[in-house]
């Protein structure tokens, strides 16, 4: 699909990945709500765009709310008169299961998991609405396709996207709309700052260096521009750049 001229939402757009997509989709022609619950950071997002030359809309956002989330995949076409692309970004870590304060790893669900379900849902009911079929792009991550010892409950839910993309590859036949995910490893965003500095050296020494937003980004614009691509499950690593990974069959 040719994105000059779409219009897209991103949720978690506030911030790392997420600015990096909207800055990519807005830089190739696509105007942008940018979803956060961040308003500072979503806000900085517009202003990024802008400055880019490009268009954007803040629109705060819980991704956990159905109707917030609702309000928001449909705010596009008030904004700019059509829909047809949806990025189901926003994520969290930060579990400890085991550890004394084990963090709210049912959270952790909510907005991985559930949040990515329901947006996704409602993209394609909005999508089917208009008749013209679009893309949807959900963030996992390469922790839903490898073990992620210290973050099970991250990597349960990474998986769960994968395998929940996986299964609607038959909506493009259907209705045109092909629903896609991304998986990077490691990427330089304050989500992974968060975790300290002897955790990101580990991790880079693990996989091979960090990515860039903008290496992830470079994924999405992929997955929304190549047309054969539906279900489809793209890695992002440093080692490898970008690949797909393959279907495991019975
Ligand atoms: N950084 C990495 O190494 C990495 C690797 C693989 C996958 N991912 C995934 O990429 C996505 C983006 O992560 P990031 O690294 O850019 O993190 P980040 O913390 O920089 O950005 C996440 C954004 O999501 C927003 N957000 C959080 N909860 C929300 C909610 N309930 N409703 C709306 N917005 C909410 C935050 O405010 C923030 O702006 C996540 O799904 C993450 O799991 C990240």
């Amino acid at each position: 699909m040719e994105i000059e001229g779409k219009a897209a939402v991103v949720s978690g757009g506030g911030s790392g990945i997420g600015r990096a997509m909207a800055l990519a989709l807005a830089t190739r022609g696509a105007s942008i709500i940018v979803a956060d619950i961040d308003e500072q950071g979503g806000q900085q997002t517009v202003q990024l765009v802008k400055e880019a030359g490009g268009t954007a809309v803040f629109r705060r956002c819980d991704v956990t709310h159905t109707e917030d989330l609702a309000n928001t995949i449909a705010s596009a076409a008030e904004q700019f008169g059509r829909l047809d692309i949806v990025c189901n970004n926003a994520g969290i870590g930060g579990e400890d299961l085991f550890g004394d304060e084990p963090g709210d790893w049912k959270k952790v669900v909510d907005i991985n998991l559930t949040a990515v379900i329901d947006g996704t849902r409602i993209a394609v009911r909005e999508i089917q609405k208009r008749g013209h079929g679009g893309v949807v792009v959900n963030t996992a991550s390469m922790g839903g396709l490898l073990p992620m010892p210290g973050s099970p409950v991250y990597a349960a839910t990474k998986a769960g996207v994968v395998n929940f993309t996986r299964s609607l590859a038959y909506l493009a036949e259907q209705d045109g709309i092909r629903v896609n995910a991304v998986c990077p490893t490691f990427t330089d965003t304050p989500l992974v700052r968060r975790s300290g500095d002897d955790r990101v050296e580990a991790m880079k020494e693990q996989v091979g260096g960090i990515l860039q937003p903008e290496d992830v980004a470079a994924g999405l614009i992929d997955l929304i521009e190549d047309d054969s691509r539906a279900g489809a499950i793209m890695r992002v690593t440093v080692r490898g750049g970008r690949d797909y990974a393959r279907e495991i069959r019975p």
